[in-house]
């Protein structure tokens, strides 16, 4: 993949990624189709995501011979989803990395003030000696990333990045803001946020289109 890049913020561009995005932002997806494509698209997400993970080598026996491989060094990551919608998210990065830890913060958005109100919140232990990769599809105001990187940095994360399908502008100045530490990975950056928070041109309301509520 080779990956725009600007300032701690990568928009993945690869061509299978951007045609699911559009085939996830149509109208007329049923949510079957669209919690396939998410699934699919997370995969790719995913692999863009976990690049330049600290590598070590470990002496393994092939049927030939004796070699020193490689091996991702470290703890096993954390992969801490935000309730609800990064739940669809999370489950197609595990196929890809089904040894990783996972975390659950519960936060909600009060419709008229935007901001977001906390009920749960339950994540890995030793968080400071992992990364942690904090997953979202939509990065609207960014007030409800900002608050659960908060939460997650609270609890001794220190090594963290924030990955999402899709990021309002506004979204990525809030994070950039609160948090210059944590890159962002993205499918696309959209045009803006319109007057009730949601992504332009967006896909609607990701959650009510992975779970078929309304
Ligand atoms: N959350 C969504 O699900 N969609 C948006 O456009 C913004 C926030």
């Amino acid at each position: 993949m080779t990956p725009s890049q600007i300032e701690h913020l990568t928009i993945v561009d690869h061509p299978l990624v951007q045609h699911k995005l559009t085939l996830m932002r149509e109208k007329e997806t049923s949510t079957a189709s669209f919690r396939q494509l998410l699934r699919e698209i997370s995969l790719l997400l995913a692999y863009e995501v976990t690049r330049n993970l600290p590598m070590t080598e470990k002496v393994i026996e092939t049927p030939l011979c004796e070699m020193r491989a490689p091996a991702i060094e470290g703890k096993k990551l954390a992969l801490i989803s935000i309730l609800r919608a990064g739940n669809g998210l999370l489950d197609g990065i595990l196929e890809l990395i089904p040894a990783a830890r996972v975390g659950f913060v519960g936060l909600y958005r009060d419709e008229e003030t935007l901001q977001p109100v906390q009920y749960y919140f339950k994540v890995p232990d030793a968080l400071e000696s992992r990364l942690s990769i904090v997953v979202d599809p939509m990065l609207a105001t960014g007030n409800s990333s900002a608050a659960a990187i908060d939460l997650i940095k609270q609890a001794g994360a220190r090594d963290i990045r924030f990955l999402c399908l899709l990021a309002a502008p506004e979204g990525v100045a809030r994070m950039h803001a609160a948090h210059p530490d944590v890159p962002i990975v993205t499918a696309a950056l959209d045009e803006r946020l319109n007057e009730k928070g949601y992504i332009v041109p967006g896909l609607g309301d990701a959650g009510d289109r992975m779970f078929g509520t309304k």
